[in-house]
Order: C-alpha cells, then sequence, then structure tokens
C-alpha cells in the first residue's frame, strides 16, 4: 500500500514559472513520498518487533506528521495550478469567498497577508467541514497548525523553494505568479 509520486509534467511551461525551479519542486515531492513510505514501514516493522515506547519509535511517530503532510499538501498545490487564473466570482466558491470575507477582494487581502508573512509554510483557505465557513489558515513548516478536520479548498506553497529560483526574496511576485495560474475550477471542485 505504498503511496506513488504522481506527475505534474503538465504544469512545465505555464507563465511566471521555470522548469528549472518546477523540476527541482517536483523532485522535493518525490523525496516526500519516498520519506512517509519509509517511515510508515519502519514503524511497522518496530510494532512487529516490539519497539513500541522506545524514543526512535517516538521520534519516527513525530516526523511522520512532517513528511505525510509535506507529501499530501505538495499534490493539493501542484493539482491547483495549471489553469488560467480567472475565478467566476458569481460561481459556487466566488459567492462563498464573498459571503465569509464581506467581499471576494477581502478574501484575497487577507489569503496574499497570509502568505506573506514571515516564516516558511503554507497558506492555506479551508473550509470547516462541520458549519462550511471558509477560513485562510498559515502553516508552520508542513504539520503545524491545520483545522481538524478541514477541507484543503487552495493551497499555496510559501517555502523558499518554491520561489527563490526565479524570484529571489520576492515574495510577493511569486504570489501574484500563483494566482494566474490558479485553476479555480479544482479548486471549486474540493468545496463541500
Ligand atoms: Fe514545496
Amino acid at each position: 500500500m505504498a503511496y506513488t509520486a504522481r506527475d505534474y509534467g503538465n504544469l512545465v511551461g505555464m507563465g511566471g514559472f521555470s522548469e528549472t525551479l518546477l523540476k527541482n519542486h517536483f523532485t522535493l515531492y518525490q523525496g516526500y513520498v519516498a520519506n512517509t513510505n519509509k517511515l510508515l514501514d519502519s514503524l511497522a516493522a518496530m510494532l512487529k518487533e516490539g519497539k513500541v515506547g522506545t524514543p526512535e519509535y517516538a521520534e519516527l511517530k513525530r516526523r511522520l506528521g512532517f513528511e505525510f503532510n509535506g507529501m499530501r499538501l505538495h499534490e493539493y498545490y501542484f493539482e491547483n495550478l495549471g489553469g488560467k487564473g480567472a475565478i467566476d466570482k458569481l460561481g459556487r466558491l466566488g459567492k462563498k469567498l464573498a459571503e465569509d470575507f464581506g467581499g471576494y477582494e477581502d478574501w484575497e487581502r487577507d489569503f496574499k497577508g497570509t502568505a506573506a508573512m514571515r516564516g516558511i509554510g503554507w497558506t492555506i483557505l479551508y473550509q470547516d467541514n462541520i458549519t462550511g465557513r471558509l477560513i485562510n489558515q498559515w502553516i508552520n513548516e508542513h504539520e503545524t497548525g491545520h483545522l481538524a478536520g478541514g477541507i484543503p479548498i487552495l493551497v499555496l506553497d510559501v517555502f523558499e523553494h518554491a520561489f527563490m529560483i526565479d524570484y529571489g526574496l520576492k515574495r510577493a511576485d511569486y504570489i501574484e505568479a500563483f494566482f494566474k495560474n490558479v485553476n479555480w475550477d479544482k479548486v471549486d471542485s474540493r468545496l463541500k
């Protein structure tokens, strides 16, 4: 039941993202898939060997949130790219963003503001699975700050590896390039 890295080669050629940057990013993603498999195998072996409760077991358990989320968040991220970047503000998601944030532009300002925060991690537009409310959330590294049960609707990688090759320290320019390539149909389809 090992995880398999998905192929996002279709994204090569999209505006604002060099082939070098994307290919490096795919390689990094493949590393998270490999490490997730490795960790799960090691933990399963330790269970059989009676090593539950050892410091080694505890450290691997802690590490799983980093590797697994590093894998899965990249999949959300690459899969919400490759579009034309134009949201239908009168569509299902456009209307809901306006409703929950007091206007589409307010949502976008909040999302971009979250993405521009100092530090490495992710910005995720989450939907609360209980009430349906939309919330922009900052994730530290890959595993800290997730909303329990929340559905990731739009996922933006703001680790430096996601933009430095093309943009240096100009994170805001990268965020603009990201918005130009969002696949809003895909994003809308994640909405509950
Ligand atoms: Fe990344």
